[in-house]
């Protein structure tokens, strides 16, 4: 396989495709074929952090004596789960950057992957503060044992393996890249409503607060692959087909009944958030993530965010200059909500 090279005196600094084109391998930002690459790339650096910046000093208080035995259970899981997504995420991006042609989407793509690999360290962070070794060991595993997670997860595992196993044809890439808006954009996105709910009862701060910058990287990242889709299917005609269509709704219908499936296991004896604002909220993001990826909306009665708490408390405060993508993403808005003092962040 050949899919690119470092240098070639010969051809312009433009690439003419994004994947499976010509470039010098010269990566001029001023002379990209896509511009919006050089957007995102100054919006995610923009976006840096690390985990240190947030103390969980109350949360191992909220732990230990504010949570119920649910509740906790449910912290665990999804916290593992999580950290299995993103660490395939990594992996995926790995590949996806080195199969690219064009430096400046290779570079985007590889800046997620670190983003990724930053995102399961922070999961780390989470669990090493609050669980100890036996149930850290249950979190971690759970991906591997919990039926309905692991039927939730096959499909979309199965189709970024068959780009790993045969990156040159351009029919698994793009399958490989519906399963990965699916994997961001509803499988993460989801979970992290479950943070949200604990702040809405001023629990977990700290950890909300985590979760907030991750997801403030997800939805960029949501673009951004949402932006490779419509290339691809500029770029690639004959991906762009009714068959090829279809399979893509059908195949995002099949990914949320999962997705709701499992909800309705994990979120069973969770008080702050129902099952109903939970299936609302997925739907929302199915279109959000079709929005992004020029598909049309599964969902198209659930155009809008219904339960406002979920951006009351999922967000975190813009920087100034804005450097958010796409201001619809997730109906962007600053909030503030109450946090103990002492808390690292400034939210
Ligand atoms: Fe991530
Ligand atoms: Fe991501």
């Amino acid at each position: 396989m050949k899919p690119f090279r470092v240098f070639n005196g010969e051809v312009n600094n433009k690439a003419t495709k994004i994947f499976k084109g010509e470039a010098s391998g010269i990566c001029d930002w001023d002379d990209i074929k896509y511009p919006v690459m050089l957007e995102l790339n100054r919006a995610m650096f923009g976006e840096f952090w690390i985990e240190d910046e947030i103390r969980l000093n109350e949360d191992l208080k909220h732990y230990r004596h504010s949570l119920t035995d649910r509740e906790r259970y449910v912290y665990n899981i999804l916290t593992g789960m999580l950290t299995q997504l993103d660490s395939v995420a990594n992996r995926f991006n790995f590949l996806l950057g080195y199969t690219c042609t064009d430096p400046s989407v290779a570079a985007n793509i590889q800046l997620v992957g670190a983003f990724e690999g930053l995102h399961a360290r922070s999961y780390q962070y989470l669990t090493s503060t609050m669980l100890n070794a036996e149930e850290k060991k249950e979190a971690f595993n759970a991906p591997k044992e919990l039926p309905l997670l692991k039927e939730r997860n096959k499909e979309i595992f199965e189709l970024i393996q068959d780009f790993v196993d045969d990156p040159e044809s351009m029919d698994k890439l793009y399958k490989a890249l519906l399963a990965y808006l699916v994997l961001e954009g509803i499988y993460f996105t989801g979970a992290f409503a479950y943070f949200h709910s604990l702040a809405r009862t001023n629990r977990m701060i700290g950890s909300n607060n985590m979760i907030n910058l991750i997801k403030e990287d997800e939805v960029q990242h949501s673009v951004l692959f949402g932006t490779i889709m419509q290339i691809l299917m500029l770029e690639f005609p004959e991906l762009n087909t009714k068959e090829n269509m279809e399979f893509t709704l059908e195949f995002i219908k099949r990914c949320v009944e999962k997705e709701k499936a499992w909800a309705a296991f994990i979120f069973d004896g969770i008080d702050n958030m129902t099952i109903n604002e939970y299936s609302d909220y997925v739907e929302y993001l199915t279109n959000v993530i079709c929005r992004n990826a020029g598909i049309q909306e599964v969902f198209p009665e659930n155009k809008e965010l219904r339960s406002k708490w979920i951006l009351t408390y999922g967000s975190k405060k813009k920087k100034e200059g804005g450097l958010a993508t796409r201001s619809d993403f997730f109906q962007t808005n600053v909030i503030n909500y109450s946090h103990e003092s002492g808390d690292g962040f400034d939210l």
